[in-house]
């Protein structure tokens, strides 16, 4: 027996490849022009990904030991190219898969995403998708003029008041608007253009927007909370939910947990498809992927000084300030991402700092081997999880690592009939909804 058909999302930063590999090809420095994350989207829609997610930080971090030298040493969150400008650029180099871009509710302003959106979603005939976040460092909010975000809950708050701003916006314009019709000389019947003048406590807007919100009403929406809070904001509003699950039960129980809440707000679970997040270690061989796998570990203090830097910038913690051979202290906490501080702090178990950030990596599931011991590996998760999909991560990118998955893992999935060879629909939300 084997698992229903699902899907791969894949996770992007628009960060420099990986740049240290002698691998050819990678880009270490002309990927600013764009050609690198265009041959990569190109081959994910190859292969037959439902969508590219293109995540997002508004920063340089100098939280680690007070100066940003690790984090712009190893190029882990800067240099990083703005998600929605790229995304237009994606778009019109694909015809069919998905492009979600990252943009945070504390710094924009409902009307001015909601052009954005419904700007790209018209330029990619109805692919984009939009990755809600509430954003996570104090840092950002310096950016952006305030001393520091707003606290955890108020920040969902807002974000919901955003999103009904938003989507008041994407209303504005009714069906068949648009004429274009010499003949009466009309290109936009006026009486189909309303206001909206949308007044919560947070965000004011009158409307309408100055443009139609293109096909299916506007982006998909993509979320990834959770806290309590962010998983009813999910359920409510998102199509696509992101999580980085605690092994496949962890995963299981998420998805019961928002499919449960989807209802409870009055909407059709399967309307919604959650991602858990994976980075496969792919191999020619079993032993070859054993070692590949063996020497990411091995590659320990480099890890050690990436991983305390890249979860120091995210939880705004500076854990230099810790003895790295202690456990971490009991009372730390953040204001920042706090599911997957909880959810680190719980794998870290007795272990010191150092062995903690050692052998961190983002995801809990282990999958490692040949595509096709990879498939059965994400066959066997998805029968215990019940269905959706995976998010594939992986961390700096290299053009290896993508035609692994895209001519490896992906063909040796739809082998399996477990993945889609094309795509049934035009739009990033149809094809969602298709299976
Ligand atoms: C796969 C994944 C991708 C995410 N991408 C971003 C991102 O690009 N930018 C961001 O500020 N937060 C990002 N987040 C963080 C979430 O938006 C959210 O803030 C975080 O999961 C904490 O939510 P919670 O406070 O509800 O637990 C991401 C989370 C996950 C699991």
């Amino acid at each position: 027996m084997s698992a229903d058909p699902f899907r791969l999302g894949w996770f992007a930063n628009l960060t420099a490849p990986e740049w240290k590999s002698p691998y050819p090809g990678n880009d270490p420095k002309t990927w600013f022009d764009g050609s690198f994350h265009i041959d990569m989207v190109r081959n994910l829609e190859r292969a037959g990904f439902d969508f590219i997610m293109l995540e997002d930080s508004l920063m340089v971090s100098d939280i680690y030991q007070g100066t940003s030298e690790i984090e712009l040493k190893h190029a882990r969150y800067a240099p990083k190219m703005d998600p929605v400008a790229t995304a237009a650029m994606l778009a019109k180099a694909t015809q069919h898969i998905g492009i979600i871009a990252t943009a945070s509710t504390t710094f924009y302003h409902p009307y001015q995403l909601a052009r954005q959106f419904a700007t790209i979603n018209n330029l990619s005939g109805g692919r984009v998708g939009w990755n809600v976040v509430t954003s996570s460092e104090d840092l950002a909010a310096k950016n952006y003029g305030m001393d520091k975000l707003p606290e955890h809950d108020l920040r969902y708050d807002m974000a919901e008041e955003f999103m009904l701003a938003a989507k008041a916006l994407w209303g504005s314009w009714e069906e068949g608007a648009i004429l274009a019709d010499a003949e009466s000389g009309y290109y936009t019947d006026f009486t189909k253009v309303n206001p909206v003048n949308y007044e919560g406590t947070y965000y004011k807007t009158r409307g309408p927007l100055n443009l139609p919100a293109g096909p299916n009403g506007g982006p998909v929406i993509c979320q990834a909370g959770g806290s309590p809070r962010g998983r009813d904001f999910a359920a409510q509003y998102a199509d696509v939910i992101l999580t980085i699950p605690n092994e496949a039960a962890g995963a299981k129980a998420y998805r019961a947990d928002i499919r449960r809440r989807a209802e409870s707000f009055g909407r059709n679970p399967d309307d919604i498809k959650v991602f858990s997040v994976v980075y496969p270690i792919v191999g020619e061989t079993m032993a070859d992927a054993q070692a590949k796998n063996e020497a990411w570990y091995a590659r320990k203090q480099q890890n050690f000084e990436v991983q305390m830097a890249h979860f120091g910038a995210l939880t705004e913690i500076d854990f230099s300030q810790f003895d790295p051979d202690q456990p971490i202290p009991d009372d730390l906490s953040t204001n920042g991402h706090q599911s997957q501080f909880e959810i680190w702090r719980k794998q870290l178990g007795g272990k010191t700092i150092r062995e903690g950030f050692s052998g961190m990596r983002v995801q809990t599931t282990e999958m490692v081997g040949t595509p096709d011991a990879i498939a059965s590996q994400m066959d066997e998760f998805m029968q215990e999880v019940g269905g959706d999909g995976f998010l594939i991560y992986g961390q700096p990118i290299s053009r290896q690592y993508i035609s692994e998955m895209t001519d490896g893992v992906a063909p040796a999935l739809q082998r399996r009939g477990l993945m889609r060879n094309d795509y049934s629909h035009k739009t990033l939300l149809e094809n969602l909804h298709s299976f």
